[in-house]
C-alpha cells in the first residue's frame, strides 16, 4: 500500500492547501511552516512579537489535548516587515510573504474593536484564507478577559482555517426555541450552564424576558455563562471558559442550535468534521513529550525582480514579441515600487542578461530598463538557461538569490525544463510562470508551486488584453497597499476601419496617484486616433502620449500629480485600412496613505480541476479589510483556444457563494472546452447607489461577562464602528485583475455531455403557517439550483423531512421519508421559489421540531447534493404563566405558536471568527 498511500497524501494536500498559498505542511502531527505576517503599516513593537511567541506555545499543548495528541504546532515563521529595524537575529524571507501568509497582524481601517477572525468561503471542511488578528489584540492584555487566553483564541481560528469548521454561536441568532415558552442560548454543547441577562448600562441587569411572539428571549438578551463549568466542550463556542479543552463530538453537539457549524455542516459537530479531514487521515496519535514550537524570525527585504523572457522563434509568430514589450514596459514603468530592484534576461538556445539589477529610483531608470526589452525573435527554447542567466543576475549583487523573484514568460516546451528544478527549489527563488499560447510547457505550473509564485497564462487572443493583465497582476506581496498598483480598466475589442473604440474609466476618490493610460493597437505602424478628456473637460490627444511605433504599438500617458477624480471618457479611432484590435489599460495607485484603497482580488477553489468538478471562482471585493458588497462583478474565463467566457459572481449566498453580503462574490465554472490551462480576469463595476462596505460579519465572540460564585460580572460592551462611518459612501469605481491561471484534465473529446448535477441547495428554510385550524400547513422556500450547479433549470425536486435533522444529511437522505413534491416544477437558477404542503402522517406533539431537505434533479438523473436541513418547531396551544412580562400578553396563546427558524439571512452572518 506504501505507494498509493503516499501518493493519496500527496494529493490530498495540493487539492486542500495547494491554491491558497499556504506552505504548511503536516508531518507526524506537527504543523510546521506556519506563517504569521505584520503588516508594514504597523509601527515596530516588540511586544507584538513576544506576544506571538506566548499565544504559539500555547496554542501547540492545548491544540494537542484538544486533538486527542493527533496534532501540535512544531515550527512557526513571523515574517516582520521591512520597515522595521533589522536586527542579527532575523532570517532573510524565501518564498514567505503577507499575501500567501495564514496569520496575518494588521490594523483595521476603522476602529471597530479588535474581534480575531478567519476569513472562510469556502463550504463545511474547505479551507479558509487567512487568520487576522490585531496589534491590539496580541498586545493589549485587558482583551484577555472578553475573548479568553490567546493560544486557546488561536487554536479556535486554526480550526477554522485548517479544517473548514464552523461558529457554534450566533450573534444574529442568539437563542433557539426548545419547546413551548422555552428558548436556548444558540451553544455548544447545550450542556454550558448560564443566566439570561438584559444588560441596564451603568453596570446593572435584569433578567430576561421571554417573547410570546417570537418563542425567544427578546432582542439584547445576552446569556451569561457561569465561570465554572464541568463541561469540556466546545472550542468552537467558548474557549475562553476554563474547563473548555475539547472540540463538540457527536456526543456533546448540540444538533438543535440555529448556528453555521449546522447549517454549513449539516448538523455534523466540529470533532466529526475534523475526523474527516485529510490531516486526520494521515495522523496517529503522537508520541513522546510535546516539544515546544520553533519560532522563527524572518525579515522583507526590497523586492528584487528578474524578468526571464523567451525571444525562441515562435516569439515571432502572432507579434508575441511585440506585445511581450507592451506587456513587459507595463510592468516595469507602472507597476514595479518604487525602490525595487529590476533586471532583465532573454533566453531562446541560450541566455543572455541584457540587463544587471538597477534599483527604480525614478521614472528614467524606468525609461532605461525598458530599453532593455527585446524585440527580436528567433532560435530554440532552453528555459533552465534563462533561469541559470536569472540566478546569476542576483549573485552579481548578492550572497544569496532567497526571495528573489524571476518573472518567467515562455510560448514554448523544453523537455529538459525538469533537469534544474532541484537547483531551483535550493535557491529559494520565487518564480512567477507566464504560459503564452497554446503550446508554453506543462511543467511552469509545477515550477510555480515548488517555488511559491504565481501562475498565469495569456493567449494570442488580442481582444482580451490578457497579457497586459497578466504584468499589470505581479505586485508585490507585502500587504503595503498604499504601493499597491491597481487596475481600473483593461478592455480591448476588434475595430473596423474608422470605427472608434470608446468608454469612460472611473478614477474614484481612493485612486489617482501614478496613474498611467496606455493604449495598444495591433496592425498599423502609426496609432489610432486618441482623444481623452477628464472629468473637468481638460483634454489629451496623440500629441500628450509617448507612442511606440514599432512592433510595440503602444501609446502612454501618465497623469502628473493625483488624477482628477471622476469620469474619464475615451475615444480610439481605428484609423488603419483594415479591422485591427484596440486596447485600453489603466492603472492607479492610491490617492492617501491613510485610506486603503478599494481592492480585488480574484482566486479558486483549486488550481488543478478533474472534469466533470466544477472550479468555483472567488472575488473578495474590500477596502481595509472591510466587504464590500452591492458591486457587480464578472469574471471572463478563457480557455488557451476558443471563445471566453463570461461569468456573474454574487455575492447572495446561493449556489457556489456560501455566505451572502461578505464581499466574497463567487460562481461555478463548468464551461469547459478541452484539457489544458484556463485563466481569469476579474472585473468589478461598482455604483454609488448601490455598494457599501459592510462589518465584517464573522468575529471572535466577545464574551459579554461571567457568572462568578453567584454574581454577574460583566464585561465592558464592545467597542463599535458607528454604522455611517462604515457604511459611507464610496462612490462609482471600477476595477480589474488577473486571477492567474487553473488547469482541466479529463475532459471528453467533443466537449462535455449532461455530467453537472443541480448545485446544492443552501438556503432552504421552513415555516409552519398557523392557519388556526388543524390541518397545519408548511411553507419551504428557497433558491432554486440550475440544470448544471447554477445555470439553467433543474427537472425535478425531491423533499424529506424526519424529526431528526441527521437522517437527512446527504449519505441519509434517499431512506428518509419523503414528501410528495410532484406538483412542484423547479424553476431558473437563480429564482426564489416555495412549496406549501400539509404532512399527511403529522401529529402535533408537544415541542416538535421537523426538519426538512430537498435537493434538485436534472433531465439526465444528475442528482444534486442535498440542502441544508431547515428547521421549523411547532408546539401545542397552552396557556402557561410566563416569564416576568405582566404587561405582555400573549395575542396568539389560543393557536398553535409558530416559530420561524431563519435559516438564510440570519445564518448567513458568522463564517469564521
Ligand atoms: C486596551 O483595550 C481596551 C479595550 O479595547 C482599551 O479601552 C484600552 O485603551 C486599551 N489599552 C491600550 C494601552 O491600548
Ligand atoms: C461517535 O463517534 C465515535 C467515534 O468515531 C463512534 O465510535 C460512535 O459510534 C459514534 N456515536 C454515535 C452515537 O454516532
Ligand atoms: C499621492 O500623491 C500626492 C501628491 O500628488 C502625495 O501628497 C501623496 O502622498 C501620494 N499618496 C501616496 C499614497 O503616496
Ligand atoms: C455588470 O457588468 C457586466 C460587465 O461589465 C455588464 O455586461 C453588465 O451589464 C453589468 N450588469 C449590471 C446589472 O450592471
Ligand atoms: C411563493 O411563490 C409565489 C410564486 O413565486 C409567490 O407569488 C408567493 O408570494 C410566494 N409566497 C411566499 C409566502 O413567499
Ligand atoms: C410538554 O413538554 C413539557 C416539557 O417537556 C412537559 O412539562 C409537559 O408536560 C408536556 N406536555 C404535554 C402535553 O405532553
Ligand atoms: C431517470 O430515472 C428515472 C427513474 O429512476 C427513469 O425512469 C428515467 O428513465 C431515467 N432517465 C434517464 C435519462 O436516465
Amino acid at each position: 500500500m506504501g505507494r498509493n498511500w503516499w501518493f493519496l497524501i500527496l494529493t490530498l494536500q495540493a487539492v486542500l492547501h495547494g491554491v491558497m498559498g499556504s506552505m504548511v505542511k503536516l508531518q507526524n502531527g506537527g504543523f510546521e511552516n506556519i506563517v504569521i505576517a505584520i503588516n508594514p503599516g504597523i509601527s515596530e513593537d516588540d511586544r507584538i512579537v513576544s506576544s506571538i511567541k506566548g499565544m504559539i506555545k500555547e496554542a501547540s499543548s492545548y491544540l494537542y489535548s484538544a486533538t486527542k495528541q493527533k496534532f501540535y504546532i512544531k515550527s512557526v515563521k513571523v515574517v516582520i516587515p521591512l520597515t522595521w529595524q533589522s536586527k542579527p537575529g532575523y532570517e532573510r524571507v524565501t518564498t514567505e510573504s503577507f499575501e500567501k501568509a495564514d496569520v496575518i497582524v494588521a490594523d483595521p481601517y476603522l476602529k471597530y474593536g479588535d474581534d480575531p477572525y478567519t476569513l472562510q468561503y469556502g463550504g463545511c471542511g474547505e479551507p479558509g484564507r487567512y487568520i487576522h488578528f490585531t496589534p491590539n489584540f496580541l498586545t493589549n492584555d485587558s482583551l484577555l478577559h472578553v475573548y479568553g487566553s490567546r493560544g486557546r483564541i488561536f487554536v479556535h481560528e486554526w480550526a477554522h482555517l485548517r479544517w473548514g469548521v464552523f461558529d457554534e454561536y450566533n450573534m444574529n441568532a442568539p437563542f433557539y426555541a426548545t419547546g413551548p415558552q422555552k428558548a436556548e442560548a444558540t451553544r455548544c454543547s447545550a450542556d454550558i450552564s448560564g443566566q439570561y441577562i438584559f444588560p441596564l448600562g451603568t453596570g446593572k441587569t435584569r433578567p430576561c424576558k421571554f417573547e410570546h411572539r417570537t418563542g425567544l428571549y427578546e432582542p439584547g438578551c445576552q446569556f451569561i455563562p457561569d465561570k465554572v463549568q464541568s463541561t469540556s466542550a466546545s472550542i468552537m463556542y467558548m474557549q475562553s471558559l476554563p474547563s473548555v479543552t475539547q472540540f463538540c463530538d457527536n456526543s456533546t453537539h448540540n444538533t438543535q442550535a440555529t448556528n453555521m457549524q449546522n447549517k454549513l455542516c449539516n448538523y455534523k459537530s466540529t470533532w466529526e468534521v475534523i475526523m474527516d479531514s485529510a490531516d486526520f487521515a494521515i495522523s496517529s496519535p503522537v508520541t513522546g513529550p510535546l516539544l515546544d514550537p520553533t519560532i522563527s524570525l524572518l525579515q522583507s527585504q526590497e523586492r528584487v525582480v528578474c524578468l526571464v523572457l523567451d525571444v525562441s522563434g515562435s516569439m515571432g509568430s502572432y507579434n508575441r514579441i511585440g506585445r511581450l514589450k507592451q506587456a513587459a514596459e507595463v510592468f516595469i514603468r507602472q507597476i514595479v515600487e518604487i525602490d525595487s530592484w529590476v533586471g532583465i534576461v532573454t533566453f531562446q538556445s541560450s541566455a543572455t542578461i541584457k540587463i544587471g539589477l538597477k534599483q527604480i529610483t525614478s521614472d528614467s531608470v524606468r525609461e532605461m530598463l525598458a530599453s532593455y526589452l527585446p524585440t527580436t525573435a528567433g532560435g530554440g527554447t532552453v528555459i533552465c538557461d534563462g533561469l541559470q542567466k536569472g540566478y546569476e543576475v542576483f549573485m552579481q549583487k548578492y550572497s544569496t538569490a532567497k526571495g528573489c523573484e524571476i518573472v518567467l514568460l515562455t510560448d514554448g516546451e523544453d523537455s529538459s525544463i525538469s533537469s534544474c528544478f532541484p537547483a531551483v527549489q535550493s535557491r529559494g527563488i520565487i518564480i512567477h510562470t507566464i504560459a503564452l499560447g497554446p503550446s508554453a510547457a506543462k511543467e511552469l505550473k509545477q515550477l510555480s508551486d515548488m517555488t511559491g509564485g504565481l501562475k498565469f497564462a495569456a493567449t494570442d487572443n488580442l481582444d482580451t488584453n490578457s497579457l497586459i493583465d497578466v504584468f499589470s497582476s505581479i505586485s508585490s506581496q507585502t500587504g503595503d497597499t498604499s504601493q499597491l498598483p491597481i487596475q481600473l480598466e483593461s478592455k480591448g475589442e476588434t475595430i473596423a476601419p474608422r470605427g472608434w473604440l470608446d468608454g469612460t474609466v472611473i478614477i474614484d476618490k481612493t485612486v489617482g496617484n501614478d496613474t498611467f493610460f496606455v493604449f495598444t493597437w495591433s496592425l498599423s505602424t502609426y496609432p489610432p486616433g486618441i482623444l481623452l478628456k477628464d472629468p473637468k473637460g481638460r483634454k489629451y490627444s496623440e500629441a500628450d502620449f509617448t507612442i511606440d511605433n514599432t512592433n510595440v504599438r503602444s501609446a502612454r500617458l501618465q497623469i502628473k500629480g493625483t488624477a482628477e477624480p471622476g469620469e474619464w471618457s475615451y475615444s480610439l479611432m481605428n484609423t488603419h485600412t483594415t479591422s485591427q484590435v484596440l486596447s485600453i489599460t489603466v492603472t492607479s495607485r492610491a490617492a492617501s496613505a491613510s485610506v486603503p484603497p478599494l481592492i480585488v482580488k480574484p482566486f479558486m477553489n483549486t488550481d488543478n480541476s478533474v472534469y466533470p468538478s466544477p472550479v468555483v471562482v472567488y472575488a473578495e471585493v474590500s477596502q481595509g479589510f472591510l466587504p464590500v458588497i452591492g458591486a457587480n462583478v464578472t469574471a471572463t474565463v478563457e480557455p488557451q483556444t476558443g471563445t471566453p467566457v463570461e461569468l456573474q459572481l454574487f455575492d447572495s449566498g446561493t449556489g457556489a457563494d456560501i455566505q451572502k453580503d461578505d464581499g466574497i462574490y463567487s460562481a461555478y465554472f463548468i464551461k469547459f472546452t478541452g484539457n489544458g490551462r484556463y485563466n481569469i480576469k476579474v472585473r468589478v463595476e461598482g455604483k454609488d447607489e448601490t455598494v457599501r462596505r459592510v462589518r465584517r460579519q464573522s468575529q471572535a465572540l466577545y464574551v459579554p461577562g461571567y457568572v462568578e460564585d453567584g454574581a454577574i460580572k460583566m464585561n465592558a460592551p464592545r467597542p463599535e464602528a458607528s454604522e455611517d462611518e462604515i457604511q459611507a459612501n464610496l462612490g462609482d469605481f471600477s476595477r480589474t485583475a488577473s486571477g492567474g491561471s487553473f488547469v482541466v484534465q479529463g475532459v471528453p473529446p467533443g466537449g462535455p455531455t449532461d455530467v453537472f448535477p443541480p448545485c446544492k441547495i443552501t438556503d432552504l428554510a421552513a415555516e409552519l403557517l398557523d392557519d388556526d385550524g388543524d390541518d397545519d400547513t408548511f411553507l419551504l422556500s428557497w433558491t432554486a439550483p440550475g440544470n448544471d450547479y447554477d445555470v439553467g433549470k433543474a427537472d425535478r425536486y425531491e423533499i424529506k423531512l424526519s424529526e431528526n435533522p441527521l437522517s437527512l444529511q446527504n449519505e441519509n437522505f434517499h431512506s428518509a421519508t419523503s414528501v410528495n413534491a410532484s406538483g412542484l416544477t423547479p424553476e431558473d437558477a437563480g429564482a426564489k421559489q416555495n412549496f406549501t404542503f400539509k404532512p399527511e402522517k403529522f401529529t402535533k406533539e408537544n415541542g416538535t421540531a421537523l426538519y426538512f431537505a430537498i435537493r434538485a434533479i436534472d433531465r439526465s438523473n444528475n442528482t444534486g447534493e442535498a440542502s441544508n436541513i431547515a428547521r421549523a418547531v411547532l408546539f401545542l396551544p397552552r396557556v402557561l404563566p410566563t416569564t416576568p412580562s405582566p404587561t405582555e400578553q400573549s395575542p396568539r396563546l389560543n393557536t398553535v405558536t409558530l416559530i420561524v427558524v431563519i435559516v438564510c439571512p440570519g445564518w448567513s452572518q458568522t463564517a469564521g471568527a
